[in-house]
């Protein structure tokens, strides 16, 4: 167990910062798959990923040294599968209460969980459960965030933001590191303790775009609609011609509008 200064009791005290690895969620899977066990709160850092993995099989661009790449173990083995979105909603907050610190105006949280700056993303997760029965028996949370890179790749640079673009100066990347998993533990202790209505309600308020009239496209049909929250289960509530329809992560897709 590698000892640091975070102010912790358990997510973050085992910090492994790693030079270079492809992803750190596959390196975390990969020691989770060996015999010896890992403490929870396990954080792997790494300076360069250079195959980082996003949702839905993209891929998640990095400049070495210049941002947050890592991935946390927790075993929330208290929360039905059913429930599992409850996990996503409580680490997206908890990046979202760090990030305040140094931005207090243009944060929330685009559904699921990406970290959107007014409307440019400034991170994102990427969560993998192991199942077992009706619990998760494991879960790699993998959190990349934009920091003190001054430029993307062409194809980025109009979606994406770090916290450099927006402030101008650098930021310390363990010192917010800390913050970020002091956030998290507080959260998860939340959500252990069954706090489900103030967790939910904390997400909800801070969904972009919600209560406001935006574009979504549902099998290439374009449709005016609002969010309006989710459901436990992670479904979007949107509301269309008066009448609220849920949808799954792959059904719908949002439409960039400012
Ligand atoms: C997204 O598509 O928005 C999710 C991005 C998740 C990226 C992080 S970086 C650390 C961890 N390791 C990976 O390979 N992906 C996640």
């Amino acid at each position: 167990m590698q000892n640091n200064t975070f102010s912790t009791l358990f997510v973050g005290q085992n910090l492994i910062n790693l030079l270079a690895v492809d992803s750190t969620n596959n390196f975390l899977k990969n020691l989770l798959s060996k015999s010896e066990p890992l403490p929870e709160g396990t954080v792997i850092m790494a300076e360069d990923q250079f195959a980082g993995r996003g949702q839905q099989q993209n891929s998640w661009h990095a400049e070495p040294g210049k941002n947050l790449t890592f991935s946390l173990f927790l075993k929330p083995t208290f929360l039905p599968l059913n429930q599992q979105f409850l996990l996503n909603m409580a680490i997206s907050i908890a990046i979202n209460n760090a990030l305040s610190v140094y931005l207090p105006k243009g944060l929330s949280i685009k559904w699921p969980n990406d970290i959107y700056f007014n409307h440019q993303k400034l991170g994102g997760v990427l969560i993998e459960n192991a199942i077992m029965g009706n619990t998760i028996k494991n879960a790699i949370i993998g959190i990349g965030l934009n920091i003190n890179q001054p430029t993307f790749p062409e194809e980025l640079s109009t979606k994406a933001t770090s916290l450099y673009q927006i402030l101008q100066e650098n930021v310390n990347l363990h010192k917010l590191l800390a913050e970020i998993c002091s956030q998290i533990e507080s959260l998860y202790l939340q959500l252990k303790a069954n706090n489900y209505t103030l967790l939910m309600q904390n997400y909800v308020d801070k969904l972009y775009k919600i209560n406001e009239t935006s574009l979504f496209r549902q099998n290439g049909e374009v449709f005016e609609g609002m969010i309006t929250g989710v459901t436990t289960t992670g479904l979007l509530n949107v509301v269309r011609d008066n009448e609220t329809s849920q949808y799954n992560f792959k059904e719908i897709e949002f439409l960039n509008s400012k």
